[in-house]
This record gives structure tokens, C-alpha cells and sequence, in this order.
């Protein structure tokens, strides 16, 4: 019975981890200033860099769930070379793709540092041909064009003889027979992100895993203050069992609005984080129109790529970010430090808003023109145009009856010849901040 409740307590840990948020011990008052620039940044990439490209298999879990034997999957540290690794060119490609962010892998679940660790020989500075430090370098270029840096770090680190998890049905020992062992374990990780937050200053931390032990377990409090001590402007994802600042819904797409302050949801170009031999590469049309339905609804985006071995990234990768990056450049006003947008009802499609609510933006998918209704919408219009063109639209109101306080119908007639490639952005001065009709018809 306590076994099979353990399992129950571990996956519902790990929904709750994955997909939605612990509730968070922080309170928000406390935290809104810092996270501004996480709320008007709208999109990160996402980087999984790791033994794992070698072969091009699933990241740490392809050990861990006895697809392949853990000596065959550490074979990959002696195939891991990035002998064409350029962080320059990874942080063009970044900011061109109108990133605000980018999160890296320091160390996944497979215990393998992606950088010069003092605590561990487990590292690709000293177990790989690569030998070097990914981070510092990349770091370093990111801070070069002003985006911020975010590092993932794995809890969970199933090579660490410390560590009681191993493989998915055996594990070294249990934490309640041998604290002393699991108290080895927490020096050596705390020791890590000590070096990290000490050596390369995150301005995000990215943690993973926490899914496996309690914040009691993990020290999730000392955690979090060791890393505010060093910099009281880090912000903190929501995988520390409570003491994160933000949620990270993981692969899965919100259809309500998530009640979170701060929300990203994180996701794979391809079915995959890591280089992988998979082609089911999602298009841009459908990357941009998963990245407007996040921050419509008051999220961010981290999209994920995963290089290879040598530090080369995927073609089908580097299009996608360039596509998403010249959307972004034509629209990316409708985007970037917005808010979220109305509740849905009032437009069959997302929309966000100024910070002051004064201009509405709708996004139009694909090649779809015509005329396009606003429901409840309690403002005049001053001006509709066109984001990116600046075409003026025309539009017209119905159904205003003069003793009904209930606002009439918008049709606004948006022709072919406006489109976009992929999402069209008809953008609305109102005057005055979004007033809207919520009631349900009839006299009130
Ligand atoms: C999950 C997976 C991990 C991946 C992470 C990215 O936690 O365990 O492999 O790195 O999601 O969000």
C-alpha cells in the first residue's frame, strides 16, 4: 500500500510539475517587478544540448526507461565533440527569430555538466572530445545583444552514485534509510548551482525534475534564497516544488486561459528536445500561430531546439526560427510587450492589448479575408489599420438599437490584398481602454 501510494504521490508530482504549477509559496506582490521583463519578452528558445545528439536519442530517459542500457547510452560522452559549436552564430540566429530569451542545458536527468564543473568529472569540458565549456561562451554572446540568460538545470541526476533514482523499476537506496547518502547528494547538486549562479549569473533559472522529492527534500527554500543572495533580480521556473515564480506547462496547449501570474509553455519543434532522428518538425504556420495563442492568453513561448553533437543546428530548426523571426519583425508590435488579450466570445480568434488597453489586436490565421465580427465591443473606433502595412480598414457597426446600452456588432472588411504569409493583424485604436459587454443579451 505505501509503496503503490508512493507511486501515486511521484506522478502526481509530476502533473502537477510538468503540466501545471505546485502551488507557489511566493507571493506575487513580491515578485511583479522582477518579472516584467519575463511578462513583455513573450518568446525564449529553448536549447537541449547534451551526449543524447549523438546518437540522436530521447534525452536521459532513453537509459532511464531501459531503451538502451546506461554503459551503451554514456558510450555517447566519447561522440560528443562540438567541433563546429559557434555560440555567435546560435545567438544571431536567436535574436533574429525575436527571441527575448534563450534557456540552455547546464545538466540534464543523465548527470552530464555542459560546463567546467569543479564537483563532478562528469562534464564535456572533462568527459567529452569536446572539451569545453558550452555555457560561458554562450552566455557571453547573449548578453552581447541584450537577451537574457536562462539555464536549465536537472534535480534529478540518475549517474550520480548519490542520487537514490537510477532506472525507471530500480533505484539505488531509499532517502529514508540513508540520509547521510541523500545529504552527500544535496551538497553536490546545491554545490553546482552554486558554481552556476556564482560563475555565469543566470538572469532565469530553468529547474527540472523536482517532481522526484519534496521541497523539504530538496531544500527548495535554501535553494531559492541561495540563488536571490547572488541575484535578487533571478527569476525562478516552477519546478521547485512550490518556489518557483512561474508556471511551465510542458507540451500542452491551454484552450481557457491559465489563472497563473507568469505562465511559458514549453515546446519542441519536432516531437523531441534533444537532436533527434525525428522529421515531424511542426511548420512555422504552426509554430506562429501556437506562439499568438500563448501570449493571447497572457503566456510565453519557449520553443525548443536541439543541436548536434558537433554544435550544428538542424535546417529544419533554423528555418522555423527565421520564419517566426521575419513574422515578428513585421507584427511582432501586436506581440512584444502586450498583454493578453479579451476573453474569447467576443472574437473567433486571439487577441492581445496594449498595456493601456487603448488598441486591440486581432490575429487573422492563414490566408483568410472577408468580414470578420467583434462581439460586445462597449468603444468607439477610432482607426482600424493593418500591422506591418498600415492599410486602412473600414468597418462597419450593427444592430446598435439607441435605448439598449448593449453595443452593436463590428464587421471589419479586410481584403486579400492585406494578408500576411501566415497570421494577418488587423490593429484597433479605441477611445478609451477596452470596455466590454459581458451580460447575455436580452434588456439588461
Ligand atoms: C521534461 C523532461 C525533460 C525535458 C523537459 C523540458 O521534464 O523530463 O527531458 O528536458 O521536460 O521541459
Amino acid at each position: 500500500m505505501k509503496y503503490s501510494k508512493a507511486i501515486i504521490l511521484s506522478s502526481q508530482m509530476l502533473l502537477i510539475s510538468v503540466f501545471g504549477f505546485t502551488q507557489s509559496k511566493i507571493n506575487p506582490n513580491d515578485i511583479k517587478e522582477k518579472m516584467q521583463w519575463f511578462a513583455d519578452a513573450k518568446l525564449g528558445i529553448f536549447i537541449h544540448a547534451g551526449i543524447y545528439s549523438v546518437d540522436g536519442i530521447d534525452e536521459s530517459w532513453s537509459f532511464h526507461n531501459k531503451k538502451i542500457s546506461y554503459t551503451d547510452y554514456m558510450k555517447q560522452l566519447k561522440g560528443f565533440t562540438l567541433k563546429k559549436y559557434d555560440p555567435s552564430s546560435w545567438a544571431d540566429l536567436i535574436q533574429e527569430s525575436g527571441a527575448r530569451y534563450a534557456v540552455i542545458t547546464t545538466k540534464h536527468h543523465d548527470g552530464v555538466a555542459m560546463y567546467d564543473t569543479k564537483i563532478n568529472d562528469l562534464s564535456s569540458v572533462k568527459a567529452t572530445p569536446a572539451k569545453r565549456d558550452m555555457i560561458k561562451p554562450f552566455f557571453d554572446e547573449l548578453r552581447k545583444r541584450d537577451i537574457k540568460c536562462g539555464a536549465y538545470y536537472s534535480l534529478i541526476d540518475w549517474s550520480y552514485a548519490d542520487y537514490p533514482g537510477f532506472l525507471k523499476d530500480s533505484s539505488r537506496y531509499k532517502v529514508e534509510s540513508d540520509y547521510e547518502r541523500w545529504n552527500r547528494f544535496r551538497q553536490f547538486f546545491q554545490g553546482q548551482i552554486r558554481e552556476i549562479s556564482t560563475w555565469y549569473n543566470p538572469d532565469l533559472w530553468w529547474f527540472d525534475g523536482d517532481w522526484e522529492h519534496s521541497a523539504e527534500r530538496w531544500e527548495s527554500e535554501k535553494v531559492r534564497n541561495m540563488i536571490l543572495t547572488n541575484n535578487p533580480k533571478a527569476i525562478i521556473n516552477g519546478r521547485l516544488q512550490g518556489y518557483g515564480d512561474y508556471a511551465t506547462p510542458e507540451q500542452n496547449f491551454p484552450v481557457t486561459r491559465p489563472k497563473f501570474d507568469w505562465w511559458e509553455l514549453c515546446m519542441t519543434t519536432n516531437d523531441n528536445w534533444g537532436f533527434h532522428h525525428d522529421e515531424n518538425w511542426k511548420t512555422p504556420y504552426e509554430i506562429i500561430t501556437i506562439f499568438i495563442d500563448a501570449v493571447s492568453n497572457g503566456g510565453n513561448l519557449l520553443l525548443d531546439m536541439g543541436p548536434k553533437e558537433d554544435g550544428t543546428i538542424p535546417a529544419e530548426q533554423i528555418h522555423v526560427l527565421k520564419e517566426l523571426g521575419a513574422w515578428n519583425k513585421k507584427n511582432g508590435e501586436a506581440i512584444f510587450n502586450t498583454i493578453g488579450g479579451i476573453p474569447q466570445g467576443h472574437f473567433y480568434g486571439p487577441t492581445t492589448l496594449s498595456k493601456d488597453s487603448t488598441v486591440l489586436y486581432l490575429f487573422l490565421h492563414g490566408q483568410s479575408s472577408g468580414t470578420f465580427m467583434l462581439k460586445g465591443l462597449d468603444n468607439k473606433i477610432q482607426e482600424i489599420t493593418v500591422v506591418g502595412n498600415g492599410t486602412k480598414l473600414s468597418h462597419k457597426v450593427v444592430g446598435k438599437i439607441s435605448w439598449s446600452p448593449v453595443p452593436g456588432l463590428v464587421y471589419i472588411d479586410v481584403p486579400a490584398t492585406v494578408l500576411d504569409k501566415y497570421v494577418t493583424v488587423p490593429k484597433l485604436k479605441l477611445d478609451k481602454p477596452v470596455k466590454l459587454y459581458r451580460g447575455q443579451g436580452g434588456f439588461n
